[in-house]
């Protein structure tokens, strides 16, 4: 079996922090989502991965290169524009050739153990295996609907009044004959060639498509919001450890991870919590709930439940910071000029909360 992760699109949900970054990249409890989705599918046994790639491919290179720290090798698809999940699959046919293969969508974040599924269907007659989860807001997504012996009755991609709140998490595992499936279907109304569409193909054309429902955490990361949730189960999951500076004067809570060549100075740091290396936390208390990545400074001021992504600082400012995600190379101090304002460069399409 191969693997299948796309990580193309455009992140415009994430603006400003898919501007420079490829949201996939995002560290959650300080792991890049992509890493994540290539430790999942290495986990079943897979080790030859493609990449399907848009605009951000020389960052996605750079950070994953051929794959072999985590003992895959890595081909890169570059797809010329987003133009669909089924779309990404046709042009990655020379790839697939006609092994079977579990596909994933490089920014959603699952449950860990998901990979007896990925083997279980390696092993099926099964052409296609489908996995669901019960939402809120179906509208959003891919939803199935299922009969009373729990098959599919038919698939629709973000549906105005929903037929189920079984929606498509983003994990997909299909034989060859989705390239029939994803030759055989026009594009949608909004222009793209629908994974949904290709699969209710192989639904109509009698192909077997075993739909599972998952019962675990399942995240979306299309919006800070979605991080900020996403950060908060992978930060519950951990398997803590110290393995930097922590001085006397400081507390650190159990549940709190402090990567090599971090330090905390005169602070307290409550758990589930990362801070990463090379970050200083001085003065400082960090909530729980808090992912702090690499080269952070937090001095003189209060953070809980928030992601600093790397090279940021975050100095004496007064009042906490909460539910907050602060890019790259940020920085957010107080001002100790008068007259007392609020002083700002904020990239386009920031959203900041001032009271
Ligand atoms: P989406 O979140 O649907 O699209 P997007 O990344 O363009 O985000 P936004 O809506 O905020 O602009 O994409 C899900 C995943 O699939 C994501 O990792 C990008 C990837 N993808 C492709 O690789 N090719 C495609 O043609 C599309 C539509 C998405």
């Amino acid at each position: 079996m191969k693997g299948l992760i796309l990580s193309g699109g455009k992140g415009t949900r994430l603006y400003p922090l898919t501007y420079t970054k490829a949201k996939q990249l995002i560290p959650v409890a300080n792991k890049p989502v992509l890493v994540r989705v290539i430790e999942a599918i290495r986990d079943a046994g897979i080790t030859e991965i493609g990449i399907v790639t848009g605009d951000t491919e020389p960052e996605i290179r750079e950070a994953i290169g051929r794959g072999g720290r985590w003992g895959v090798e890595v081909t890169y698809i570059p797809q010329p524009q987003p133009l669909g999940l089924a779309h990404a699959v046709k042009i990655s046919a020379d790839f697939l050739g006609d092994d079977k293969f579990v596909m994933f969508l490089g920014d959603n974040v699952i449950e860990g153990g998901i990979s007896p599924l990925i083997e279980e269907f390696a092993h099926s007659d099964w052409n296609s295996q489908i996995v669901l989860t019960r939402i809120e807001n179906p509208q959003q997504y891919g939803v199935v609907e299922l009969n009373d012996k729990g098959d599919i009755i038919r698939l629709v991609e973000k549906p105005k009044e929903p037929p189920s709140d079984l929606a498509l998490v983003g994990i997909y595992m299909f034989d060859n004959h989705i390239m029939r499936a994803v030759n055989e279907i026009a594009p949608s109304a909004r222009g793209e060639l629908e994974i949904t569409d290709a699969i209710q193909w192989l639904v109509t054309n009698g192909y077997k498509v075993r739909p599972y429902i998952h019962r675990g955490w399942w995240i979306d990361t299309g919006r800070p919001d979605d991080m900020l949730e996403a950060n908060d189960y992978a930060l519950e999951e951990l398997e803590h450890v110290v393995d930097g500076y922590v001085d006397r004067d400081s507390s650190v809570d159990k549940r709190v991870t402090i990567e090599k060549g971090a330090e905390v100075i005169n602070s307290v740091v409550r758990g589930p919590s990362i801070i990463g290396r090379g970050s200083r936390i001085i003065n400082s208390y960090v909530g729980p709930f808090t992912s702090i990545y690499h080269n952070v400074t937090i001095e003189n001021s209060e953070i809980e439940h928030s992601m600093v992504l790397e090279n940021s600082v975050v100095r004496d400012i007064q009042g906490r910071i909460q539910d907050s995600l602060i890019g790259r190379n940020a920085v957010v101090e107080s001002s100790p000029t008068k007259p007392k304002t609020h002083k700002l460069t904020l990239g386009d399409y920031s959203s900041i909360g001032i009271l």
